[in-house]
């Protein structure tokens, strides 16, 4: 037992495009970000979550603790994609040691995939609105191929995963974190490169979260597919928007058949909430990952549904160590360290 020294874990986000890791540490000014750093991946490495290839993730994760000279070993991660389902559900009232062993037979009618082949978690959040002899549940169904997955490629890397979060809880950790959120409804949507995690909130509790299979990265594919070039190039091209290989407007043309569905996916949600809650309205929609970047996107999504759209700021209620960490570096990346900060709030001995 060291004296004086707190447990202590590195919030660790592997996305598909890029990996994040941040280290945040209990100070006398709170909570202060002391690390946050990022390395980017090849494309195909990573899919909607699945790990295509352990040995070049492994390696990446080495390389970013290496050079941004990170030393802690228990990192935080988190899990999302089309392998994660979580679910709010209304069960009858029981304790939670009672809901232990009835879970699986209750979550049997949820999970679309076989019940043998997921690991489950459950949160009881209290007397159900509808009936009060029943209780809402969030209910968090993980296929296990993916997490073994995951603590393997951390184990593979030589660091020690503490906590296995989810993405949409972790974009709502942070959300609750630097916004203080009273009585008011948001939509949290973090669109990467190749997964969008949505987290709608009523009031300060979730009542709809989905993953979907959709990202930045499908951008790349329509430019590859139209210019005939690798993925890497066409990536190059979107950020740069020029190239002597396909017009502005063709570019624009693909930027907007993209984002034109993202938006139909993200009204397809908000519609859910509004037929469940004909009363409520969503005040705003905070936008993070990289598609948030997107400005056509968001001019796009404000108008179709008619609702505010902004970009999160994940560091608005942390210190910053300034000596190690550059304002305008963490302004540019804020969208896209989203969830790696929920991560990184987490503490040894969360659930
Ligand atoms: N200004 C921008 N315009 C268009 N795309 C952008 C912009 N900035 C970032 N992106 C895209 O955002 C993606 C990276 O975002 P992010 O870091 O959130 O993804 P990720 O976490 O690695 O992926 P995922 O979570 O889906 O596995 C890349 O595809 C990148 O091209
Ligand atoms: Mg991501």
């Amino acid at each position: 037992m060291f004296f004086g020294k707190k447990p202590h874990l590195i919030g660790l986000d592997i996305g598909s495009r890029s990996i994040k890791a941040a280290e945040v540490a209990e100070t006398k000014k709170g909570r202060t970000l002391k690390n946050f750093s990022t390395i980017d991946i090849e494309p195909g490495i990573i899919e909607e979550g699945a790990i295509k290839d352990p040995e070049a993730v492994s390696a990446a994760i080495r390389e970013l603790f290496k050079a941004s000279k990170l030393k802690e070993q228990n990192v935080a991660i988190s899990v999302g994609g089309y392998s994660v389902i979580v679910k709010k559900i209304n069960v009858k009232t029981m304790t939670e040691d009672e809901l232990h062993e009835t879970i699986h037979f209750e979550a049997e009618q949820y999970i679309p995939f076989d019940i043998s082949d997921v690991n489950l978690d459950f949160q009881i959040l209290g007397e159900s609105e509808q009936n009060p002899n029943q209780m809402s549940v969030i209910l968090v169904a993980a296929k296990k191929e993916m997490v073994n997955e995951y603590v393997s490629l951390i184990q593979m890397a030589g660091l020690n995963a503490c906590i296995i979060d989810v993405d949409a809880f972790a974009l709502q950790n942070i959300f609750e974190f630097n916004y203080a959120p009273e009585e008011e409804n948001v939509a949290l949507i973090d669109i990467g490169a190749s997964k969008t995690s949505l987290n709608l909130l009523k009031g300060n509790s979730s009542v709809f979260m989905r993953d979907v299979s959709l990202g930045c990265g499908q951008i790349n594919e329509k430019i590859s597919s139209f210019v005939d070039c690798s993925l890497a190039e066409a990536e190059e091209i979107k950020l740069s928007e020029q190239s002597d290989k396909v017009s502005a407007e063709d570019l624009k043309g693909i930027v907007s058949s993209v984002v034109t569905d993202w938006c139909s996916e993200i009204k397809r949600a908000l519609d859910f909430f509004y037929s469940s809650y004909p009363e409520d309205q969503i005040k705003r929609i905070i936008l993070s990952g990289g598609g948030a970047n997107i400005k056509e996107f968001r001019k796009l999504l404000a108008e179709e549904t008619a609702t505010a759209v902004e970009i999160i700021n994940p560091f608005g209620n942390f210190s910053v160590d300034n000596s190690r960490l550059d304002h305008s570096y963490l302004e540019q990346i804020a969208p896209q360290a989203a969830i790696c900060m929920g991560i990184a709030i987490r503490k040894i001995g969360d659930k």
